[in-house]
């Protein structure tokens, strides 16, 4: 076990800057779960724990011991990559074993090692198979495998999953979870989907642009996104926006189609502010309800347990979640009830979250 403290921490490629300056402390124990779209820097963050990446500012330490300058293997962090790397011409068993042949371990106590860890990840009957005659699965497993032998301080995973099926891919995370309860080394997991990053973390990072956009419980991250941008990235469907401009009493929105009544919270007349709502948190009533906002129906997405209602509200798009019996038709009308304390506003100009805003909602008035 091992904590992970990253103080500052950039990243440029010649003159380009792609992490800007990342401040994080991981726990001993701890699972931590990288969020964040494509390309915005995940894979190098990881990278530069691991020490495959050069940091070009900033530091980070594990355990204490600042790590900048140590070689990959001085740091004690095995890593789990999206392709596996597995050696094709090695069975699973040299696979699993051959960091310890490298580091000179007798073949008698190899052996004893390999066969513990093939036990933990259900791998004994396939110790003498070759990679090619797995399945992505058991691949999965085997580069689990490969990184647990070295008993490492600190798991470091970037998309171990992104190459499996849908169902493999659930049963994978669970095992997954299962494995740091026993082991309980420290993890950090890297994925940009935010399913799995939801049921896999203790602790969520999101970052956008090579930048932390916010760190808390997925409990905390979803119901208080600290950005637009969190509030639209985590979430599906994704949570819905509504442009609004502050008036002398309220909120003008959807270009002065609709109001609410609210007190400005010293926001000056003019000020751009969106409102979120997520589409879980409407409610679908007959249209005309006192309360609640008209809309058109669009489309009805069916998922079995539930559906998705995409509406038009005064010619914005607006996604309703909903697991009740209602099947409305197309071009239908309904009414949509919103709670004032499931709105969420954040500044149009820099996106972040206005907190003192959403407090002073006095009532329904949507
Ligand atoms: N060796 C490199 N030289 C120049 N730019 C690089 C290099 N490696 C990565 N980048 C750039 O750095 C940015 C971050 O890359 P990174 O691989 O960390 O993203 P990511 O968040 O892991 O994305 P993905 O989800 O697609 O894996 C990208 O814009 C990428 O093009
Ligand atoms: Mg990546």
């Amino acid at each position: 076990m091992a904590s992970i403290t990253i103080r500052d921490v950039k990243k440029s490629y010649a003159k380009l800057q792609i992490v800007h300056g990342v401040d994080l402390d991981i726990a001993s124990g701890e699972f931590v779960v990288i969020l964040g779209p494509s390309g915005c820097g995940k894979s190098t963050l990881l990278r530069m724990i691991a020490g495959l990446e050069e940091i070009s500012g900033g530091e980070i330490a594990i355990d204490g011991t600042v790590v900048n300058k140590l070689e990959p293997r001085e740091r004690g962090c095995a890593m789990v990559f999206q392709n596996y790397a597995l050696y094709p011409h090695m069975s699973v068993a040299q696979n699993i074993g051959y960091s310890l042949k490298v580091a000179g371990v007798p073949a008698a106590e190899r052996q004893l090692r390999v066969q513990a860890v093939a036990r933990t990840l259900e791998l004994e009957h396939l110790l003498d198979r070759k990679p090619m005659a797995l399945s992505g699965g058991q691949r999965q497993r085997v580069a689990m495998g490969r990184a647990m032998i070295r008993e490492p301080k600190v798991f470091l995973f970037d998309e171990p999953l992104s190459n499996l099926d849908a169902k493999l891919r659930v049963q994978m995370r669970s095992e997954i979870r299962k494995l740091h309860r026993r082991l309980n080394a420290t993890s950090v997991f890297v994925t940009h989907d935010q399913v799995e990053a939801m049921t896999l973390a203790d602790r969520l990072v999101v970052m956008n642009g090579g930048r932390v956009e916010q760190v808390g419980t997925p409990a905390q991250i979803y119901s208080r996104p600290a950005s637009r941008f969190v509030a639209t990235f985590v979430g599906a469907p994704a949570m819905n926006i509504l442009e609004g401009t502050v008036d002398l009493d309220g909120l003008s929105l959807l270009g002065g189609s609709r109001r609410l009544a609210m007190a400005r919270a010293g926001l000056p007349v003019g000020t751009k502010v969106a409102m979120g709502i997520r589409p879980e948190a409407v409610r679908l009533v007959a249209p005309g309800t006192a309360g609640a906002l008209d809309a058109t129906v669009d489309l009805v997405e069916e998922l079995g347990a539930g559906r998705v209602i995409y509406v038009d509200l005064d010619g914005a798009s607006f996604s309703v979640m909903t697991s009740e019996a209602v099947h409305p038709e197309p071009g239908s009308a309904v009414g949509l009830k919103i709670s004032p304390e499931d709105m969420h506003f954040f500044s149009s100009d820099t996106g972040t979250r206005l907190e003192v805003f959403k407090a002073s909602v006095p009532e329904p008035a949507l």
